[in-house]
């Protein structure tokens, strides 16, 4: 007997993960696993999505916690044979303030850099394996993630965007920036090396680094014996959750639209989206030239 398809989201228990779980309940032919880090704020998540007539199903995953994303993994293994769909949309933004100590910035890009970056990096080195074929694998980047967010014509910005934009870029080189990058926040001269000069520069790395990698993915998924395997990086719009204060212009649904199509792209023949920035509209944009169509 087949076992049923399985979609798992990360970071669901509320903004626009949770909206995908709720999209996908509707429209996802297999089970849908609503994850959070925290398993009392996820189960109250599921409960309220039971209320809408809703049926998703629940496990634990903190990414920053080698150990749970293995565990999923298994467990994924083990009651599935595999996975189909991974949204990976956990993620955090601190801004710093003006009077931050370098210290206090360079501890809260560590931060961002670490979840954003390197733990969803580590997430899929983890869950790819269980990939089956026709998976998809959606990013959740961000308009800040657009490569132009590198500004300027001055040599540190060019190279940068160059080693980034590069269609030979391992991860190892994409590791080596990213390490790069908090070392020089850590001196205070990321500037000198083409970063912009912000006090959320660490949250516009982590996604740059989070689009640059999904360009690598795809790339990786295009050899891979495994047929039709698909991942694209997505900006979601300015929405309404915890992480805008609450301040955005789109509903948690309006924003999960984008994020939701990418996770359902059919089967075969799908020639884009693929290893593609794509705007909350559905529009793909040019990562490395633009220009995007809205400011957010
Ligand atoms: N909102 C926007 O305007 C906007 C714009 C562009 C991109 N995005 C991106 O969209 C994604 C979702 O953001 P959102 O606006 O929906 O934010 P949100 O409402 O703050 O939700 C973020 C989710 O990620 C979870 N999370 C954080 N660290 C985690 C970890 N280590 N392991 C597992 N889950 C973790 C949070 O869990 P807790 O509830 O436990 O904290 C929460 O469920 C993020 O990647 C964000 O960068 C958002």
């Amino acid at each position: 007997m087949t076992k049923p398809r399985v979609a798992v989201i990360s970071g669901a228990n509320q903004g626009i993960g949770f909206a995908v779980v709720k999209e996908l309940c509707k429209s996802f032919d297999g089970s849908v696993y609503l994850t959070s880090r925290d398993e009392h704020r996820g189960r109250t998540a599921v409960e309220e999505l039971e209320k809408l007539g809703l049926q998703p199903k629940y496990h634990q995953l903190d990414i920053d916690d080698e150990a749970s994303v293995l565990r999923l993994r298994d467990y994924l293994q083990a009651t599935y044979g595999g996975l189909d769909v991974l949204v990976n949309n956990a993620g955090m933004l601190i801004v710093s303030k003006d009077e931050d100590s370098r210290e206090l910035f360079a501890e809260s890009a560590r931060s961002v850099v670490q979840t954003n970056f390197f733990n969803t990096y580590r997430t899929c080195d983890i869950l790819f394996p269980i990939l089956r074929p026709h998976a998809r694998v959606v990013n959740l980047s961000s308009s800040m993630g657009h490569l132009m967010q590198i500004e300027g014509q001055n040599e540190p910005a060019i190279t940068l965007r160059a080693r980034l934009s590069s269609t030979d870029l391992s991860y190892e080189e994409l590791i080596h920036i990213m390490n790069h990058f908090l070392e020089s926040v850590q001196r205070g001269d990321h500037p000198d090396y083409g970063w912009p000069k912000k006090n959320w520069v660490s949250y516009v790395a982590s996604k740059i680094a989070v689009s640059a990698m999904t360009r690598r993915q795809q790339r990786d998924f295009n050899a891979d014996p495994r047929p039709d395997i698909i991942a694209n990086h997505v900006h979601p719009g300015y929405v309404k959750t915890k992480m805008a204060s609450f301040k955005g212009v789109l509903t948690i649904e309006e924003g999960a639209a984008a994020a939701s199509w990418l996770a359902m792209l059919p089967p075969n023949n799908v020639m884009n989206p693929k290893g593609s920035y794509v705007w909350h509209d559905k529009q793909i944009v040019d990562w490395v030239n633009g220009p995007t169509p809205s400011l957010y």
